[in-house]
């Protein structure tokens, strides 16, 4: 069984409470994850049992798809993933241009969550812009997109650019327990904001 390491202990509780104050509470009979730039994906296990228990109902299924442009991190993905798999989630990893998804027209449009922990915007924003831009797109009307960001000025930037996407703040919490790490100003899931489509009430 993989560990989960205390910094995904603090994600799951930090998603957890920001999904409840979200109001989306058990709505999805099936619960679909899009876990966007994903990496390795050590958040797998806590962001699969979060969004079960927060946008599920009892006896919900578990479907969590996860793309990333650099295959490094996927194999190290599918084999964290396995725990889940075994236990009867549909789990599938990409490697892909998330910037470019529509070019994966076999992937579905109605994710009840679209997640990027530690977006990248600063990287490349014009990338970015399209990859927000994707994320919003493959939400159900009711789902919700959530970043994680490592730097103050670029969750700011961030959510800027995914309000200019067409995404509504619904919160933005910045994480007390977040862990510093050696470049100033920078820690692990340092902020955390959820959005859902315009319009969208309760
Ligand atoms: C800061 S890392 C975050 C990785 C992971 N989500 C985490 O929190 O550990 C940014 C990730 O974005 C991915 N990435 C950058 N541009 C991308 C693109 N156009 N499409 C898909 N993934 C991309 C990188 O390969 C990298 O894994």
């Amino acid at each position: 069984m993989i560990e989960i390491s205390p910094d995904e202990k603090i994600l799951h509780r930090l998603l957890g409470s920001a999904l409840e104050m979200a109001g989306a509470a058990s709505q999805c009979e099936d619960v679909q994850v899009l876990n966007l730039a994903c990496g390795a994906c050590k958040e797998v296990e806590v962001v699969s049992a979060a969004a079960l228990d927060k946008l599920g109902r009892k006896g919900s299924e578990l479907r969590f798809v996860g793309a990333d442009i650099r295959g490094a991190g996927i194999s190290e993905a599918r084999e964290r993933a396995r725990a889940l798999t075994e236990k009867g989630a549909q789990v599938e990893f990409m490697e892909a241009d998330c910037s470019k998804l529509g070019d994966h027209g076999e992937l579905c449009r109605e994710f009840d969550m679209v997640f990027l922990r530690h977006q990248n915007f600063w990287n490349d924003r014009k990338a970015w812009r399209k990859i927000f831009q994707n994320g919003m797109e493959h939400l159900s009307d009711s789902g919700l997109l959530v970043i994680t960001s490592y730097f103050d000025l670029e969750h700011e930037l961030a959510v800027k650019a995914i309000r200019e996407a067409g995404g509504e703040l619904i919160s933005s919490v910045r994480n007390n327990d977040s862990r510093e790490l050696p470049t100033p100003g920078k820690s692990v899931d340092r902020h955390l904001a959820v959005f859902r489509k315009p319009g969208r009430r309760g």
